[in-house]
């Protein structure tokens, strides 16, 4: 086997079948073999470096019900919270002063005008007190055209929102159609974000029940055909208060495997889109405890260390098991400096640290 998927990996081309081939690699040299070839593409196109954007939860409200989601809007065990702006304005000096340069706004789905609005003076605030000098990712979901724009214009530059599946079939089972929550409208929430100017991430979730190799590969495909910038993607977790925790629960892949087939994700998208953005995401490391640099070790240069607030995080709970919900964020931040480390990438503070591939369009 492993002559076969070293040639593979020695081709500067790849066929839909190069990539499953890839991605069904189960000998342990073979994935290591993936794995170095994707963190030498990644030191050539984008350099030994980690990046991090501090990661502000600022609402665990939301609107739509996502069958897989913690938050989800019918499950009445959480207590909601929205954080006031002076509560995000400490997270967003904390971040400023620790040189981390870059951050990201994510919360539960909301559409109603006091909550555009909130967000756009909240993005200008935040260049106000940085004098423009830190950079402003946003993952706030489907919103109208005029609404991204809006925000665009306030001052952020990037945005988050993950397609969660290409498969068809999986996108309808994990959406309740209920609110119009359909394939079409979140891909042409994507297809806005790039006409307004933004960098678009995206990102899906890996080792779903009856998603096969191939659907990820087509996840990673549609990456390239979307020519997207930024990817955020990791490991389904269950969760027990929501429709899929319950229903899946005997039926997911092991642990492992989900991270394995995560790290595989990041390589191969390492391998085929090269420049892009890729960020090593908590669900990894939330099914293993070295799942981020393990992710690094495999092509991701992003890390998202969080830097809500202590009292709030334990309530942003998308997944069981959470990591780092008790930790403080000096401490987080100290964990993860160590991590980076240990392994031989660089810290970059003080730089936005770009997609690539968006500044080489
Ligand atoms: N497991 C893994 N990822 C999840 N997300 C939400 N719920 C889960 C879960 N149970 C991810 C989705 C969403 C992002 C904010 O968090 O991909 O887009
Ligand atoms: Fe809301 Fe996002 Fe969770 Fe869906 S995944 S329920 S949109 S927070």
């Amino acid at each position: 086997m492993t002559k076969k998927i070293e040639s593979i990996l020695n081709q500067e081309e790849f066929t839909k079948s190069d990539l499953i081939q890839l991605m069904k690699i189960e000998d342990k040299e073979d994935l290591e073999l993936l794995f170095k070839k994707a963190y030498e593409i990644k030191s050539k196109y984008v350099g030994r470096k980690v990046y991090y954007r501090g990661l502000i939860e600022i609402s665990n409200r939301c609107i739509k019900n996502c069958n897989y989601c913690g938050i989800r809007r019918d499950n009445k065990k959480v207590e909601r919270f929205s954080m006031s702006k002076d509560e995000i304005m400490k997270s967003v000096k904390w971040i400023y002063e620790n040189n981390y340069a870059s951050l990201a706004l994510q919360s539960g789905e909301r559409q109603d005008k006091e909550f555009v609005d909130f967000i756009e003076d909240l993005i200008k605030e935040i260049k106000t007190l940085s004098n423009g000098k830190l950079g402003i990712t946003l993952s706030l979901g489907e919103q109208s055209k005029e609404t991204y724009q809006r925000w665009f214009d306030a001052g952020a530059h990037r945005y988050l929102l993950r397609i969660e599946s290409t498969n068809l079939d999986i996108y309808n089972k994990l959406h309740p159609m209920d609110n119009k929550h359909t394939f079409e409208v979140r891909k042409r929430c994507l297809e806005y974000l790039r006409e307004i100017g933004y960098q678009v991430g995206t990102g899906v979730m890996i080792g779903l029940p009856n998603q096969t190799e191939e659907d990820l590969v087509n996840d990673i495909l549609f990456y390239k055909e979307m020519d997207i910038d930024m990817i955020g993607m990791g490991p389904y977790i269950l969760h027990r208060d929501t429709p899929l925790g319950k229903e899946w629960e005997n039926v997911v892949r092991s642990e492992e495997k989900r991270v394995e087939l995560g790290l595989k994700m990041i390589a191969i998208t390492r391998i085929l889109l090269k420049d892009v953005n890729i960020a090593a995401t908590t669900a990894l490391q939330g099914l293993d405890p070295n799942g981020r640099e393990k992710g690094l070790l495999a092509g991701a240069n992003i890390l998202m260390p969080t830097a809500t607030a202590l009292e709030h995080k334990g309530k942003y709970l998308l997944y069981d098991n959470k990591p780092g919900i008790k930790d403080s964020v000096e401490k987080a931040k100290e964990d993860m400096d160590k991590k980076v480390k240990s392994i031989g990438d660089e810290i970059v503070y003080g730089a936005w640290g770009d997609s690539l591939h968006f500044k080489n369009k």
